[in-house]
């Protein structure tokens, strides 16, 4: 069964470690992740952006496969299935499709208009048990490589939306999405500081999980961040490990060509980097 990201960040924030969000794009993703999560007995979000969503057939054919792989693979570590930067239209479409969790990226509206639109989000969120993600602080994409660092968020904006009763909080501190440019500046971790003197007890969301070194993952979570974000890494990983398959000639011997057996070294490769990333959070062993 599908539950919300609440308690297990709530968890995580208190024992100062964080659960990994690893976004999903297909089958064997999917089955990946929730398979590398049950053998650590760590809890895990699965994160389905609007786009993915769209790939995969709709929200509900999105749902009815993380429910079934639930169910079939005899899963018991908690599971959320959580919107990644959602609009505002996509969040609700999400929330009733049987989502667990939604993110409600307003970080490109004024400030005004992302507390509004958070806030109807919230009363939904919170009626239906399910839990929300805030952002403030636009954070940057590949395209942004050549500014070397995303948007800093302002602390005292992130404790105006924290306040609104979302469950999680994604800032903005230099974090970008995608592979990290050569000249990046780092996370801001004076800002992350700020934020979370002022935010408390909220847990706090890391994106652009890909390329950020080991040390600065660690600090970041003893800052507060309980929640990090990876999704490049694995198809990164899933990318690298298809091409030696196929550079070295074995879809064309025998059966190889067969997608179970040509898309199996991909697979390997995203539980490979699920586990790392689980260690490295420490979310191993805390479901
Ligand atoms: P990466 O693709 O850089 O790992 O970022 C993932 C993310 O933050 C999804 O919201």
């Amino acid at each position: 069964m599908l539950v919300s990201a609440k308690e297990m960040l709530t968890k995580a924030k208190a024992g100062k470690y964080a659960v990994g969000q690893f976004n999903i794009n297909n089958l064997e993703w999917t089955k990946a992740i929730l398979l590398t999560a049950e053998e650590l007995k760590s809890p895990v979000i699965l994160g389905v952006s609007e786009g993915a969503g769209k790939y995969m057939c709709g929200y509900t054919t999105v749902v009815g496969m993380v429910n079934g792989m639930i169910n079939e693979l005899g899963i018991t570590v908690p599971v959320a299935l959580h919107l990644d930067h959602g609009s505002y239209e996509g969040a609700k479409k999400c929330i009733e499709a049987g989502f667990s969790s939604v993110m409600f990226d307003g970080s490109h509206y004024p400030i005004e208009e992302n507390i509004a639109k958070t806030k109807e989000l919230v009363k939904i969120c919170e009626e239906k048990g399910l839990s929300l993600e805030a952002e403030v602080g636009a954070i940057g994409g590949e395209e942004d490589g050549v500014i070397g660092s995303g948007e800093v968020a302002d602390p005292a904006e992130c404790k105006m939306i924290a306040d609104l009763g979302v469950t999680m909080l994604a800032a903005g501190i230099g974090n970008i999405h995608g592979k990290y440019p050569e000249n990046w500046a780092g996370l801001s971790f004076d800002t992350l500081d700020a934020i979370q003197q002022l935010t408390g007890t909220m847990p706090l969301v890391l994106h652009g999980g890909t390329g950020i070194p080991a040390d600065m993952i660690k600090k970041a979570i003893s800052l507060g961040v309980s929640k990090i974000n990876v999704n490049t890494e694995c198809q990164l990983a899933f990318a690298a490990a298809t091409r030696e398959y196929v550079e070295a000639g074995k879809d064309l011997s025998g059966k190889g060509f067969d997608p179970r057996k040509l898309l199996a070294p991909g697979f390997e490769a995203i539980k490979a980097t699920v586990k790392e990333k689980m260690e490295l959070f420490g979310s191993v062993g805390k479901a």
